[in-house]
């Protein structure tokens, strides 16, 4: 079980380092991806106008990357009501020093410009229940996620040890070994540094984009050496999107000079798109039918909310509630 925050639209970054990942999952393990609206919220509530927009678009931009709907079950988190009931039950047993002190957490309050609110501070009990809502046993995530993932180990143990039962599992993160990829100004790839490929960007884009990226700046005039080592953007790429000969290649030639970087980028920029060239026909199939990506999520969203029924009946029988 894995989800990710509708808050804009998806890059080449969140391609190589979270979605490829998914979709090799997908083949191995019964998965469920959710669209986590209510987590959005936690910080977004004051701008809600594209919050329905992001999500078809997230929903689009999952599907382009090949997460089949017929091997995962992908929804959206706010379909299913079980999960805000389920929440709050466990908000109970869950100490407030453990929300308190998460660091993950710390970091966004740290990040935000007014003061932390009630919904904001139970964002690590609500991604606890969307994976024990499904009784998910591994969780896809970044390192940044690890702090979050701690506190669910500790409530699915705190309520197992409460209610005498072994109903929740406690979740495992499954690390994700590929490097987040840098963006094109050798900073952070995302929406604020205007540094970011999208999976939405056409191919004309794309390379308009890459013609920018940053090179190796020893390498100042075409007859140069250039050091690929350097070459903190266009050589990483050549790492995450060329074969291991297309990598020497164009080492071996940035060293001799006999390449100059505006060719290399060139290069670049045909491997990437020949790359997302599936990716974006997929994502136009579905764009051109978003009544069948809304049916689509719904039916992933009844799948996901029949298991969140059984679980939250099991959890109220537990409890032993009216
Ligand atoms: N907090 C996660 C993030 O920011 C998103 C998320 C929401 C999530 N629910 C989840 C991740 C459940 C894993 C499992 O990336
Ligand atoms: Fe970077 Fe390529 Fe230029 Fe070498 S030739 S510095 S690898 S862009």
């Amino acid at each position: 079980m894995s989800g990710m925050r509708p808050t804009g639209k998806l890059h080449l970054g969140h391609y190589m380092g979270v979605l490829k990942n998914w979709v090799t999952l997908q083949d191995q393990y019964p998965c469920f991806f959710s669209i986590a609206d209510w987590h959005a919220l936690t910080t977004k509530y004051d701008d809600t106008a594209s919050l329905k927009d992001n999500i078809l678009e997230m929903a689009l931009d999952w599907l382009a990357a090949g997460i089949d709907p017929q091997k995962a079950t992908l929804f959206v988190q706010s379909s299913i009501p079980e999960i805000a009931e389920l929440h709050l039950l466990l908000s109970m047993i869950t100490p407030a020093k453990w929300v308190q002190t998460d660091p993950t957490l710390k970091d966004m309050v740290a990040m935000l410009h007014e003061d932390l609110s009630y919904g904001l501070l139970g964002y690590p009990v609500l991604q606890t229940v969307d994976i024990l809502s499904v009784r998910a046993g591994l969780v896809p995530v970044g390192k940044d996620q690890l702090a979050h993932l701690e506190i669910s180990r500790d409530i699915a143990r705190r309520f197992n040890h409460l209610y005498q039962t072994d109903l929740f599992a406690e979740p495992r993160p499954l690390l994700t070994e590929t490097p987040m990829l840098i963006g094109l100004d050798g900073r952070k790839m995302g929406k604020s540094f205007n540094n970011a490929i999208y999976l939405s960007d056409s191919a004309e884009e794309t390379w308009s984009k890459v013609k920018t990226a940053i090179t190796d700046p020893a390498r100042v005039k075409r007859t140069d050496p250039g050091t690929p080592e350097n070459c903190e953007v266009v050589y990483k790429y050549y790492q995450a999107f060329a074969d291991a000969n297309a990598q020497a290649v164009t080492a071996e030639e940035c060293r001799a000079a006999s390449r100059g970087c505006m060719d290399c980028k060139k290069q670049l920029g045909e491997l990437i798109n020949a790359q997302m060239a599936p990716l974006r026909e997929r994502r136009a199939l579905y764009a051109s039918d978003k009544a069948q990506v809304e049916t689509l999520l719904k039916t992933g969203g009844d799948k996901a909310r029949a298991r969140c029924q059984e679980t939250l009946q099991q959890v109220k029988t537990l409890m032993k509630l009216f």
